[in-house]
């Protein structure tokens, strides 16, 4: 027995460090010819032996979608850059069953995926270019067009330093994962002010646990980050545990923003050190009636926003994915039910900026007041003033609203 865990431990040390070059494996590296194709032989052969480093040697590459798998590296030397095809052939609708059960179906297949492996990390001073201005142009919002990198129920996954470029769609989308790590990545996408917008998300999680961001850089045509939490075959699953630190975001419709698919309930993120200048709106948490879910223990502090085109800090039950909702004065009660979305127990500190909207902007439903939400150190210079309807014990710098 002790000498079999001995022999188990040496072959995961030497298979794990094994290194697949892509160049080895037929990919051109001037990239004027795509190697879809020769990139998947070297993870498939990776994974055939348990698993290890798939590296890009310096140069350009020319790629379709490709498929992780668990204990997968994708490392790319310094200043590759991957671009995407922009051939819808490449992306074909998809529907698959993965290794836990689950049924994942999805009109693209993603440029980059995993679905149901672990282990999975994609890291290298890289430029990964979606090519979305064809996308955009072909098929303008709001249609649907595929994401950049999708990750679903993945254990364990790490984005270190890359730079992500002309999404399609959504640029990073991870969905039931646990114990993420994604760090000093890049997110560079057109500035678009206006809703409905290409969809470029810049972190789009959903149902996720354990989530760390720290030293992101984004500018994009949607959320710079959105957290989310869904249902899942009659279970609501929550995003828990979430930190996001150290961070600069510029174009955006929210620097990070919460909701509004609230279902699975939303609780212990933290939001802190972190720059936001250029946004639509800075803090944004957004949910309506049908969404149902509970946003608590959220705490934001040590955040400056400047440069805001709406709102300094919303906080909304009434969103209904339009600005003109947010204004809908119009709402009957409802008897509180499965659709009934909460808010509560959230804390601002230290924020400084400035918005062109309201510096603080709060609004329930008569039947879900948003409740407890504390501002302490919180100074947002607007021409409007603080709103508040449907709420309770909302507290800012000390005065009791
Ligand atoms: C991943 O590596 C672990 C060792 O760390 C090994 O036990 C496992 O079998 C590998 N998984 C796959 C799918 O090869
Ligand atoms: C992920 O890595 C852990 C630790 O090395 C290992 O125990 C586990 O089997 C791996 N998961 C998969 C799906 O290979
Ligand atoms: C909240 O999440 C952080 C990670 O951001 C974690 O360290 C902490 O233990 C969590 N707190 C609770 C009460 O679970
Ligand atoms: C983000 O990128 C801009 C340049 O595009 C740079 O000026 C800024 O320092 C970067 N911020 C961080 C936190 O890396
Ligand atoms: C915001 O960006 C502008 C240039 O785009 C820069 O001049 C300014 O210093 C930045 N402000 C902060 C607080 O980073
Ligand atoms: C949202 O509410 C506004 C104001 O009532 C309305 O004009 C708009 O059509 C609604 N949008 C949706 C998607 O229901
Ligand atoms: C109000 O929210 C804070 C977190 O912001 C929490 O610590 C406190 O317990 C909450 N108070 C009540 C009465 O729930
Ligand atoms: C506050 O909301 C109620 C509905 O819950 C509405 O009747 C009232 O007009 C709103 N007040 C303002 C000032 O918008």
């Amino acid at each position: 027995m002790v000498a079999f865990i001995y022999f188990t431990a040496i072959l995961f040390t030497v298979t794990a460090s094994d290194i697949y070059d892509v160049t080895k494996f037929g990919a051109d590296h001037t990239g004027s010819k795509p190697c879809t194709e020769a990139i998947q032989r070297a993870i498939n052969e990776a994974a055939r032996n348990y698993g290890g480093i798939v590296y890009f040697p310096h140069g350009q590459y020319l790629s379709g979608a490709v498929e992780l798998k668990s204990n997968i590296t994708l490392d790319f030397a310094d200043k590759v850059v991957l671009r995407f095809l922009d051939d819808p052939k490449e992306y074909p609708p998809l529907e698959e069953t993965i290794p836990n059960g689950n049924k994942i179906t999805l009109p693209f297949t993603p440029l980059i995926r995993a679905f149901g492996h672990s282990n999975i990390t994609i890291r290298g001073n890289a430029m990964l270019d979606g090519h979305g201005e064809t996308w955009w142009a072909r098929m303008p919002p709001p249609s649907t067009r595929p994401v950049f990198l999708q990750i679903f129920w993945v254990r364990n996954l790490l984005l270190e330093d890359i730079t992500v470029k002309s999404s399609p769609m959504y640029n990073v989308n991870l969905k039931n994962c646990d114990d993420v790590v994604i760090k000093r990545i890049k997110i560079r996408n057109p500035a678009n002010y206006v809703d409905p917008g290409p969809n470029t998300d810049g972190i789009n999680i959903n149902s996720c646990k354990r989530v760390h961001i720290t030293g992101v850089n984004i500018s994009t045509g949607d959320d710079c980050i959105a957290l989310d939490s869904n249902i899942e075959r009659n279970t609501r699953i929550p995003t828990v545990d979430v930190l996001i630190e150290n961070s600069h975001m510029y174009a955006g419709h929210g620097g990070v923003s919460i909701g509004s698919v609230t279902a699975g309930g939303l609780r212990n993120v933290t939001v802190r050190n972190c720059i936001f200048n250029g946004t639509n709106r800075g803090l944004f948490i957004k949910s309506r009636r049908g969404r149902g879910g509970l946003v608590e223990d959220i705490s934001y502090h040590d955040i400056t926003m400047v440069d805001l085109r709406k709102e300094g800090i919303a906080i909304a039950t009434i969103y209904n994915g339009s600005d003109a909702g947010l204004h809908n004065r119009d709402f009957h009660w409802e008897p509180v039910n499965e659709r009934t979305p909460f808010i509560r127990n959230i804390e601002f500190k230290n924020i400084q900026g400035d918005s062109v909207l309201n510096p603080i902007f709060i609004v329930g439903l008569p039947e879900s007041s948003i409740k407890n939400i504390t501002f302490a150190n919180v100074q947002i210079k607007s021409k409007f003033d603080i709103f508040l309807n449907n709420t309770k014990n909302i507290v800012i710098n000390g005065n009791v609203h």
